[in-house]
């Protein structure tokens, strides 16, 4: 259902409330592609929705205006996501200026084969009336091509992924559903989603710093209108990987329950510490939970009793996914049982070693602790 935001700018966007894995990572309360719509006197949508969804994002348009009137389409970012409705609204709409990123413009020809992009420079402004849209490039939040747009004379801010989250609701702002429901789908979506991007999402930031803003409207889930300072902050943190010295996450999967005794060991004191504690087996956890689990915890072990000279697939899975998401500045502690070779440990402290994570003593136990 179309959502105004302010007078003559509308959220018309589409929930997806099936969807429970968003590329490799787990979405609970499935998500939202989110699009929006400037009456003024240039009409203006800003990027598109997922393709099987674009049905209902045409009716969406069809309700609020003709697609002989739209002046313009922005293509804040070309992921199929947010692009995938493009080609289809570019049929209907061919009078349409279609604006994205120089990046943006290449991904754009390549998924679509569409080469009549306008390509924008950082701060260029487009006038639509008595509104514009001042273009904010942030590269690689989330991919090479992703910017921002602010609209001055309404202080709206369309972020793109940044300050998004994957939830699919008939509420459409940060208010209606409460931190209580957005602190683990902001929590998920920037661990999943953005972690790798600390140093970029620190630019957009100083952009934002400078911004006068009344709203943020992301590409996925809600709108921030009221808890602003509060989504702001929490990526200022995440971004410059600051962590809770007394929160611990302890990983690990386990064949004969010996693995998973080191595992309750180290639970139990780190927790006589005064430290919390999330123990996650790996058999029964994905690994875009563990990850979220991680955010902000500053030690870090991970377990696995050695399997034919490697480490068992869950954590050798574990591994790969953090490693690419590549938290910073943790403490790492690689533990595991062996029988005969025993490698599992070593391999361990080798990914906690790639991503420069500081270690203390690896326990590795043959046979039984
Ligand atoms: Fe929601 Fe990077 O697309």
């Amino acid at each position: 259902m179309i959502q105004k935001i302010k007078d003559n700018i509308y959220w018309i966007g589409v929930n997806d409330y099936a969807i429970r894995n968003f590329h490799g990572y787990l979405t609970p309360m499935g998500s939202t592609y989110n699009a929006y719509l400037v009456i003024d006197e240039q009409i203006t949508v800003i990027d598109s929705v997922k393709a099987p969804f674009t049905p209902l994002f045409l009716d969406n348009i069809k309700q609020l205006t003709g697609f002989d009137k739209i002046d313009n389409i922005i293509s804040n970012h070309a992921e199929p996501d947010h692009s995938g409705s493009l080609p289809e609204l570019a049929r209907l709409a061919p009078q349409a200026k279609i604006y994205a990123t120089a990046n943006g413009a290449k991904i754009i020809k390549a998924y679509h084969g569409m080469d009549n992009i306008n390509i924008v420079q950082p701060g260029q402004t487009l006038r639509l009336g008595a509104t514009s849209l001042q273009f904010l490039p942030a590269p690689m939040v989330h991919w090479p091509d992703s910017m921002a747009s602010y609209m001055p004379e309404l202080k709206i801010l369309f972020s793109n992924d940044a300050f998004g989250q994957h939830i699919a609701s008939e509420y459409r702002f940060d208010d209606q559903l409460g931190m209580a429901v957005l602190d683990e789908r902001t929590r998920d979506y920037y661990a999943n989603i953005v972690l790798p991007f600390g140093m970029q999402v620190q630019k957009l930031l100083e952009q934002v710093g400078k911004l006068d803003i009344d709203v943020i409207c992301p590409s996925h889930g809600i709108m921030w209108r009221t808890h602003i300072d509060d989504i702001v902050s929490r990526y200022q943190s995440w971004s410059h990987n600051e962590t809770d010295p007394k929160k611990t996450v302890i990983a690990y999967d386990t064949m004969w329950k010996t693995t998973e005794m080191l595992a309750q060991r180290l639970a139990d004191e780190a927790q006589s510490r005064g430290e919390t504690v999330t123990l996650l087996n790996m058999a029964d956890t994905h690994v875009s939970t563990a990850i979220t689990a991680m955010l902000e915890a500053q030690r870090i072990a991970i377990g696995s009793p050695t399997l034919n000279r490697n480490v068992m697939a869950t954590i050798g899975g574990l591994l790969t996914y953090v490693k690419g998401l590549a938290p910073k500045n943790r403490t790492g502690i690689a533990f595991g049982s062996y029988g005969w070779s025993g490698e599992s440990v070593g391999i361990i402290e080798q990914a906690m070693d790639d991503m420069s994570w500081q270690r203390e003593d690896s326990v590795k136990v043959n046979w039984r602790p």
